[in-house]
């Protein structure tokens, strides 16, 4: 077979469980993507984040069609990445959580693109939507980067479903 005509052969689709199992092994760090719309604010644990180009500046996220944050940045144009840092898990698990009291007691400030930011994040990154993708269940947005800040630390990591840390030898 070559690589020409590999796409002519059909192909039993991979088991789902199989693929969340061998593609948990690929750890990624864990963010919190950010939105406001009509003056309420959204928020969603992601890990499906991805540095794009760096000139211009771009990122992109993939966020669950089913996802409130996602439809309000859909509406939005707008969002922004919040790093999450180390034993910040407690932050990973209320926003991966469904409601419209994520943000209760939660330290926030509305950068200059008025976009809340996460006080406690590692990083931030502001961001405006250029382009958006739909792919299967999920809108993949491309976005350009408009702010970017980082405070000294040690990111929180994700790992076959469990929150860790990074260690350097
Ligand atoms: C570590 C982790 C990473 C996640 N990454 C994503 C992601 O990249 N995209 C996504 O749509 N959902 C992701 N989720 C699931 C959402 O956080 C979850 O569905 C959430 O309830 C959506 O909230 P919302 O409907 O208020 O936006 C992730 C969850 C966890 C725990």
């Amino acid at each position: 077979m070559t690589a020409e005509n590999a796409h002519d052969t059909p192909l039993r689709p991979l088991e789902p469980s199989a693929f969340r199992d061998v593609i948990g092994h690929f750890a990624s760090g864990v963010t919190v993507i950010t939105t406001a719309l009509d003056g309420a604010l959204h928020g969603t644990t992601a890990s499906a984040v991805s540095s794009l180009s760096l000139e211009p500046p771009m990122l992109l996220i993939a966020m669950n069609r089913s996802s409130a944050t996602g439809q309000a940045v859909l509406r939005s144009g707008a969002f922004a990445v919040n790093i999450l840092g180390e034993g910040d898990d407690e932050l990973a698990r209320r926003f991966a959580a469904k409601g419209d009291d994520k943000f209760d007691g939660v330290g926030v400030e509305i950068g200059d693109h008025g976009q809340p930011l996460l006080v406690d994040a590692l990083a931030q990154l502001v961001c405006r939507v250029t382009q958006q993708v739909e792919a299967a269940t999920h809108v993949v947005f491309f976005a350009a980067v408009h702010e970017a800040t980082a405070r000294p630390g040690a990111p929180l990591a994700y790992y076959r479903g469990k929150f860790g840390r990074l260690s350097f030898d």
